[in-house]
């Protein structure tokens, strides 16, 4: 049976490969599985067409006759109150849509014939407002990043029959000051309220889920509560990857006995980023499968189960808060012979009223041995009589009352030797007193800000200050006077969607406040970036002695042509708490504008300055300090996404995220790609990392990391690629030197090729894609390091040139895993 699957994926992989199309087309073989599996024992989601059996038996019985439970429309008519972002001018302008001057980026659903009412069945004008203006659904099987939409919500009640259809490049967003109830029919029909990447009529995912970037959903209700309760339904159906998020969103369930609703859906993908999700009834609040994944404040009451983890490989909860449940968390999928939950993390999260908060398979003979890893921080139980329940029973106790579980885990570590198994309490990680927040334990978060108070009038529109964004016309000065007006006059300078092409550095003062229109593009391009050898900032976040804060969100930065001395973004900022960047992404090459494309930068072009792209994607300086990153993804790009085959290119970028800094919060970030390394942290303080995801390039060993185009440079501490330990030498997925305080809460370091070739890293196998992936160097103290994942490296870890941990011992579900590391703590 098993070895017939792996034959399947096996000739899926190479299918993949000979079509030329992205590489993350390939499947593992133990994702396969895990998803099947789900598929299987939860088919009823994924067919779901409605109320059927006993619960369509049930509605025929009552229509007419009786209510639905919860039917009766709670929701008033409601006025819709200012929002900024619905009543400023709307001239987004997308320059390479089919019809730039007709193209609507901004799109109220209210203008396509939705009422809102609670009365009128709103589906059909919610899905033409996404699809108007030859957009790419999931039937055409394409990423596009040439027609971007917001598609908003006015406050209302709107009802639906059928799912909401999302597209790709799609921000589905109501109004943060009353938001928009999208409410299911008692015969609704559809996988999820909102469908993510509908299943199309081949029984495949409309995208690939590991290709779904740049979608966003906020600031919206979604009420089940009219779905019998017998019937499978979902609130939101999310198979995502990096560059998308849920924020600020609720979801209603039945809360009837025997409820088969599940809140949200994510069966695979490589995610991802979901903060600020109230959820209440159902089977399950939330029923995840995903590569990796960070989801903070997440609130759950009154579910089955709380969390139901279908399959990962990591995955980082942070201010969790569950209450009324029988199981918080279930990790125990697949049971102790084939566990298919690699590892989770949870901290600073609060579980009440519910007799069991993790459910785990693992037991110190369970297969695979390090699946199940499990690392709780700063947990705190109220009413929970068993913290985790074992398959032989209660491996670890709550109370009645009240506890905290200061820190306690399961799996292997390193402390730096190792491994050793363990099963129990653990000394939890010193946290900076920097880092969290003020007079608590928890560490300091903050959501990505939406200025929903503020009137329009507070925002300064770059294309009304005359910016062209068309792609062509040179736009840095008159950004450049519209950031310098705003910060002095304490306004919100707002980036209409426009690809915005600028020939010198955009320099944003203290004070500044940037947000985009579903993430316009800055495209540097030009003469001041074409030293290899001279690296030039793109965006520069403060100068000098520059003291302050800066607030940056939803904007992508990229590069056009040949431009080896960009760095995109510098960050040089000495910053109050609270500066920071949410969804700002690097995208180097991949789309249309980059002139780093298919047609310029295939695979089998030899290596050249035509491809060579950036110097660096990110570069927080030794002044800056409180840098604050939530759900930023530094992509090189390893497809073209706007060639409907998303064929394979090769883009030579030089360095990711180098951090010499400190007090430095980087929250769902992931950087991919890069020649020389993905993060580097360099004589930098107080760092808190998680989740964390990088791959290194796919073109390696043409290149190998000796032989990149990019020069190494000691002033900006290069790592030294003649000390590789013995193997393939390429690039490292994190390097951190002399650093202090440094604690990462679930890292995923993926090498999955070598040579184009993915043998090296099949599971099971020789895992040799690469010979190390992770270095730490100098006089480096107080690391913590949970949940380190690593995909094709041999060695896990490499301590001053010395292996101390090799992923042959630490084999899980696809990856290997370490539970915990410690470095001189
Ligand atoms: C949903 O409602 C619309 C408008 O009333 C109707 O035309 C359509 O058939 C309904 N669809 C389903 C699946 O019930
Ligand atoms: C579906 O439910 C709505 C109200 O919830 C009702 O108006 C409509 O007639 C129903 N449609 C069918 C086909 O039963
Ligand atoms: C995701 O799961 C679906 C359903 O099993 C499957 O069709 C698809 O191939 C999977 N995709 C990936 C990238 O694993
Ligand atoms: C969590 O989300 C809720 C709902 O959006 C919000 O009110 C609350 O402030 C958030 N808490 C934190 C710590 O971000
Ligand atoms: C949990 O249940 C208790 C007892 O039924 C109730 O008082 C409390 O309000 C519930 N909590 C939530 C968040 O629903
Ligand atoms: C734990 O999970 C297993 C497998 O899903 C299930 O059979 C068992 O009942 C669960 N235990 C509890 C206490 O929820
Ligand atoms: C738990 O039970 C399984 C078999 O049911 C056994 O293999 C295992 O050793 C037991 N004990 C522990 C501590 O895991
Ligand atoms: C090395 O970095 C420094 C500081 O950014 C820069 O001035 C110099 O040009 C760089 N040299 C090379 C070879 O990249
Ligand atoms: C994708 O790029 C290849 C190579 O340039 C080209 O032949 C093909 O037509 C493109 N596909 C589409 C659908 O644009
Ligand atoms: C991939 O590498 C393996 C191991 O070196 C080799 O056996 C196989 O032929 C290679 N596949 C391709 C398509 O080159
Ligand atoms: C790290 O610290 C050591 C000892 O203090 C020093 O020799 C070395 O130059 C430092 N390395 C870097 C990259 O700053």
């Amino acid at each position: 049976m098993r070895m017939g699957k792996m034959h399947f994926s096996t000739a899926i992989i190479t299918f993949a490969i000979l079509a030329g199309a992205t590489a993350r087309l390939f499947e593992i073989p133990e994702v396969v599985e895990a998803v099947e599996s789900a598929r299987h024992t939860l088919s009823a989601y994924f067919s779901y067409d409605g109320p059927t059996g006993a619960a369509a038996a049930f509605l025929a019985s009552v229509t007419g006759k009786i209510k639905i439970p919860n039917l009766d429309l709670t929701y008033q008519a409601v006025s819709d109150p200012p929002y900024w972002l619905a009543d400023i001018s709307h001239q987004g302008y997308a320059p390479y849509s089919a019809n730039p001057a007709t193209y609507k980026v901004f799109r109220s659903v209210k203008d396509y014939g939705a009422i809102g009412d609670g009365v009128a069945d709103d589906t059909a004008a919610i899905n033409r407002a996404i699809s108007d203006g030859g957009r790419f659904g999931p039937a055409s099987r394409q990423s596009s990043t040439t027609t971007p939409a917001i598609v908003y919500f006015p406050a209302g009640t709107y009802l639906i029959n059928s799912s909401i259809i999302d597209y790709y490049y799609t921000q589905l967003i109501g109004n943060p000051n009353s938001p928009a109830v999208i409410k299911a029919t008692s015969n609704f029909t559809g996988l999820g309220l909102v469908d993510g990447d509908q299943y199309q009529n081949d029984g495949q995912q409309g995208w690939i889920s590991t290709n779904v970037f740049y979608r966003q959903i906020r600031n919206l209700v979604f009420d089940l509560t009219a779905i019998p309760p017998s019937s499978a339904a979902t609130g939101i159906h999310w198979p995502s990857a990096q560059a998308t998020s849920i924020q600020n969103v609720v979801i209603r369930m039945t809360q009837d006995t025997g409820s088969q609703h599940q809140g949200l859906f994510i069966e695979n993908g490589s995610g991802g980023l979901i903060s600020d999700l109230t959820i209440t009834g159902g089977l399950y609040g939330a029923n995840l499968g995903n590569q990796q994944y960070t989801i903070r404040n997440l609130t759950i009451s009154n579910a089955i189960t709380g969390i139901s983890q279908i399959w990962d490989w990591g995955w980082t909860y942070q201010g969790l808060t569950i209450s009324n449940c029988t199981t918080a968390l279930s990790i125990s999928n697949g049971g102790s012979n084939a566990q298919l939950v690699g590892s989770v993390i949870v901290i600073d999260s609060t579980i009440s009223g519910c007799p069991v908060f993790v459910n785990t398979s693992w037991t110190t003979n369970s297969l695979p041995p390090v699946a199940g890893s499990l690392v709780l921080e700063n947990i705190q139980l109220n009413n929970v009589p068993v913290a985790v329940q074992g398959p032989n029973g209660t491996v670890l106790a709550g109370s009645s009352g009240s506890t905290t579980v200061a820190a306690w885990g399961q799996g292997h570590q390193y402390n730096p030797s190792g491994p050793t198994t363990f099963q129990g309490p653990l000394t939890a990680a010193q946290r900076p007193s920097g880092l969290v927040v003020g007079g608590s334990s928890r560490y300091y978060t903050k959501s990505k800000p939406q200025y929903e108070s503020l009137p329009a009038t507070s925002f300064i529109s770059i294309r009304r200050a005359g910016a062209k964004g068309d792609g062509s016309t040179d736009d840095t000065s008159i950004i450049q006077s519209a950031l310098i007006q705003s910060a002095a006059l304490g306004g919100i300078v707002f980036f209409d969607f426009g690809i915005y092409r600028i020939t010198d550095t955009l320099y944003v003062p203290p004070g500044s406040r940037v947000v985009g229109e579903s993430y316009p593009v800055i495209l540097a391009s030009g003469n001041l970036w074409s030293d290899i050898q001279k690296p030039y900032p793109v965006v520069q976040v403060g100068r000098g002695a520059d003291a302050g804060t800066v607030e940056w969100s939803d904007i992508v930065i990229g590069t056009q042509g040949s431009t080896p001395g960009a760095v995109l973004i510098e960050w040089n900022l000495a910053a109050s708490v609270g500066a920071g960047m949410w969804e700002v992404h690097t995208r180097i090459g991949g789309f249309t504008g980059s002139n780093l494309q298919v047609s310029q930068c295939p695979i089998s072009a030899p290596v050249s300055s035509t491809c060579e792209a950036a110097y660096m994607s990110m570069h927080i300086t030794r002044t800056a300090t409180n840098v604050y990153l939530e759900n930023c993804w530094f992509w090189t790009a390893d497809h073209d996404l706007d060639n409907a085959s998303n064929l394979q290119i090769s883009i030579y970028t030089g360095r990711g995220l180098l951090v010499e800094g400190n007090n430095i919060w980087l929250y769902g970030t992931a950087v991919e790609h890069h020649s020389l390394y993905q993060y580097q942290f360099a004589n930098a303080q107080n760092i808190l990392a998680g989740f964390v995801q990088t791959e290194t390039p796919y073109y390696q060993p043409n290149p190998d990391v000796k032989h990149s185009p990019y020069p190494t440079n000691a002033t900006l501490n290069d790592p030294d690629y003649s000390s590789c330990v013995s193997g393939n030498c390429d690039a490292l997925a994190m390097r951190i030197v002399n650093g202090t305080n440094t604690l990462i809460y679930g890292a995923g370091f993926y090498s999955f090729f070598n040579n184009y070739n993915v043998t090296c890293s099949n599971y099971k196998g020789p895992e040799n894609c690469q010979s190390d992936i992770f270095r730490i160097e100098g006089n480096t103290n107080r690391l913590w390091v949970y949940a380190l994942s690593t995909v094709g490296s041999e060695n896990m870890v490499v301590v001053n040139g010395n292996s101390v941990a090799r992923s042959s011992d630490n084999i899980n579900v696809f990856p290997a895993t370490i539970a915990r590391f410690t470095y001189n703590v």
